[in-house]
């Protein structure tokens, strides 16, 4: 299948990932972006209103009568709406809501509209942390936080769906992806954009435990280059695949590249506090799936899109000492 020309929904197309996956369509489809604006802001996808083939409706995935009728009329589906992992370590309920429930609806409505494909677009945290490295597609499925559980929960919804009904699904598993628009707030807060805030207001990083968890950091257009692919390979109608660079990188390494990128040398030191709860040891992808099915080759290394988040994050202008004054230094621990 062939994406251009397609009529697409993107749901959580307001959000750091979905908008840079509705950039990417804009210029050859017709897509309706869905999203309850929780996260995402509409500053993400602004600069395409008006241009005629995107459209913004504001709903709730958790609403299943409304999902039926905005996924009417579309080809293809890219389901990214979600709630994240530091939310779901107060609030499980609502996270399982959105993020199983929520998939459920989408898989109810897809199903109904009888799309040509539907890309669901799971997580890393589906695995819970590594037993044996690189983790192929067939890792042990063992999620460590109610986030991974509820993102584990929507894969089996999706799943079901393929064997129950030949729903045409495509289950996409990024790693953990970061880049331009990346939040960088309260509990949406990731640890690059945290890092570069801090940094950048001459703060030491924080790193919740000793540092040495490991991560397959992704820069976003790898990761939306991969979902894009995966969308169109028939070989992966029912299937799982890894998207992600394919290479370790601890916190430790992390702070340090945005120390040298951002100029300091030694005398910014990161502070440690208590573990995050559930938080995954050690993620490292293996991408041989991905590199056979769809040719992936991730483009981005780790210094170069930190970099890159880095030049974004000066064009952006922020007030950075109110944004700082707005951190909240938590773990998340109940
Ligand atoms: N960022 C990562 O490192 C990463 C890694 C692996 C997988 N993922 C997955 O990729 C997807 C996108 O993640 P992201 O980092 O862009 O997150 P994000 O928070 O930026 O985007 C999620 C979007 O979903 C919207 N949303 C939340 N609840 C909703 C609801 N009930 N109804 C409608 N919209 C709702 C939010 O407003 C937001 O715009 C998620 O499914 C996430 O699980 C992200």
């Amino acid at each position: 299948m062939k994406l251009a020309g397609k009529k697409i929904l993107v749901t959580g197309g307001a959000g750091f990932i979905g908008s840079h996956l509705v950039d990417a369509l804009a210029p050859t489809n017709e897509v309706t972006v869905v999203d309850n604006l929780s996260s995402g802001i509409p500053d993400n996808f602004g600069h395409h209103l008006g241009r005629g083939t995107i459209r913004f409706v504001q709903a709730d995935i958790r609403d299943p009568k409304r999902m039926g009728e905005l996924v009417r009329g579309n080809q293809v589906i890219f389901h990214l709406a979600a709630q994240g992992l530091r939310l779901s370590l107060f609030n499980p309920q609502e996270v399982h809501e959105v993020n199983a429930t929520g998939t459920l609806n989408l898989c109810m409505a897809a199903q109904e509209a009888g799309v040509e494909r539907f890309v669901y677009v799971s997580s890393s945290e589906a695995y819970g942390t590594a037993k044996t490295v690189p983790m192929g597609e067939d890792h042990p499925l063992a999620p460590t936080t109610p986030y991974g559980a509820s993102k584990l929960a929507g894969e089996a919804y999706a799943r079901s769906y393929y064997l129950a009904f030949g729903l045409p699904v495509v289950i996409v598993r990024p790693f953990n992806t970061y880049g331009p628009r990346e939040h960088l707030e309260g509990v949406y807060g990731e640890v690059i954009p945290r890092f570069v805030l801090r940094v950048m207001n001459d703060l030491p990083p924080i790193v919740f435990g000793d540092g040495q968890q490991t991560r397959d950091f992704t820069e976003v257009r790898d990761i939306v280059r991969g979902i894009l692919l995966s969308s169109e390979c028939e070989t992966l109608i029912g299937e799982t695949v890894n998207i992600a660079a394919g290479r370790e990188v601890s916190i430790n390494e992390v702070a340090q590249i945005i120390l040298t990128s951002l100029g300091w040398d030694g005398e910014l030191v990161p502070l440690h506090m208590e573990p995050r709860p559930g938080d995954v040891r050690r993620h490292y992808a293996d991408i041989s799936k991905a590199r056979q099915v769809l040719n992936f080759e991730p483009e981005v290394g780790i210094t170069e899109g930190v970099q890159h988040y880095i030049d974004w994050a000066k064009e952006q202008n922020w007030d950075l000492r109110r944004l700082q004054q707005q951190e909240r230094i938590i773990n998340w621990r109940p």
